[in-house]
């Protein structure tokens, strides 16, 4: 027998005894909202494999953003949808393609009141749905493709964003956006870089949401599941390029990969609970097999938990609403 007698429960008795004692905090500045806009929409229209989330006009783009900075969200992370798609994806470097648009619109309503961010990868923009442009043969080019990602990076930022979320996977992408904004004179814009990016199924509903031609997979590009010590090595990478937020993507599927990067690197890591993340538990919810409030909560303290500083999640402004309501 030991004395004194172990009892954890001792500190579990009252609501006010687990807050005092608890160890993970999730605030509603970690929370950044990814929001979709769909070129030629005269309103919002709901995605149907993510219920819940819109396809914005750009109107209602600008209304929704006003509304999640008032419930005050970190950031807000901006995809574009196009009317018309071609093999370069031009409409992801055109200043006037719709998420450079989206970009100028959002800064204009919110101002620097949030971090505004912008995907920087060509697969929304691209005929055949890959991520960069295609060699002959038919595989992604990379290095083709860093010079897309370089023009795409000068238009986001000559939009006024604060950060670009280079998420396509190429090597070198990181170093190249960083000379393209420096060469341009944007030395202040900073590099979200989707570091660590898995080929995952749970991507599916993102590709409902954008309306992706593609057909096949990224497994050319994005990682290995089964491969978490070469997330160091991409993150690593991405450091010595110039990023200055490191991601890891999925979320949920990787909370080792997220706790891992956390315990190595010394600048801010972010993960994003993805679409499929968000739709499983959607579902589940929709059939009454899972309450909801608390698996969304669950959910981020866990990415939280994992080491993540930020959270990408659909459920951003809903997740406030939550935390808010529990204190
Ligand atoms: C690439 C990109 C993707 C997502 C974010 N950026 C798609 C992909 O890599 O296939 C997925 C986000 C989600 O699933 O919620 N532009």
């Amino acid at each position: 027998m030991t004395f004194p007698e172990v009892r954890l429960r001792r500190l579990r008795r009252t609501e006010s005894l687990r807050r005092l004692v608890g160890e993970t905090t999730l605030a509603p500045r970690q929370l950044v909202l990814p929001m979709f806009v769909r070129e030629g929409l005269t309103q919002a229209r709901p995605i149907a494999s993510m219920p819940g989330v819109l396809q914005h006009s750009r109107d209602s783009l600008r209304k929704a953003a006003a509304e999640a900075v008032q419930a005050g969200v970190g950031g807000l992370m901006l995809f574009g949808v196009p009317a018309r798609r071609d093999e370069a994806g031009s409409g992801g470097t055109d200043p006037d393609g719709v998420l450079n648009v989206a970009i100028r619109d959002v800064v204009a309503e919110v101002g620097d009141d949030t971090v505004v961010m912008g995907d920087l990868c060509l697969d929304e923009f691209t005929s055949h749905g890959h991520c960069g442009v295609l060699a002959p043969d038919g595989s992604v080019d990379n290095d083709a493709t860093l010079a897309c990602y370089a023009e795409m990076a000068r238009a986001q930022a000559a939009a006024g964003v604060h950060l670009v979320g280079t998420s396509g996977m190429m090597d070198g992408q990181v170093g190249a956006v960083r000379r393209a904004l420096d060469g341009a004179g944007h030395t202040g814009v900073g590099i979200l870089a989707y570091a660590a990016k898995y080929a995952s199924a749970f991507y599916g509903p993102f590709r409902d949401a954008v309306e992706s031609a593609l057909t096949g997979d990224r497994r050319s590009y994005q990682q290995d599941p089964g491969n978490a010590r070469e997330a160091l090595r991409e993150v690593a990478l991405d450091i010595a390029e110039g990023a200055d937020i490191v991601m890891v993507k999925p979320a949920l599927p990787y909370l080792d990969v997220i706790a891992s990067v956390a315990s190595t690197v010394d600048v801010p890591v972010a993960a994003y609970q993805i679409s499929g993340e968000y739709s499983m538990v959607e579902a589940a919810v929709a059939n009454g097999w899972l309450d909801r409030d608390r698996a969304i909560l669950e959910t981020l303290t866990s990415i939280r938990r994992a080491g993540a500083q930020i959270i990408l999640t659909y459920w951003a402004v809903e997740a406030i609403r939550l935390l808010r309501a529990s204190y």
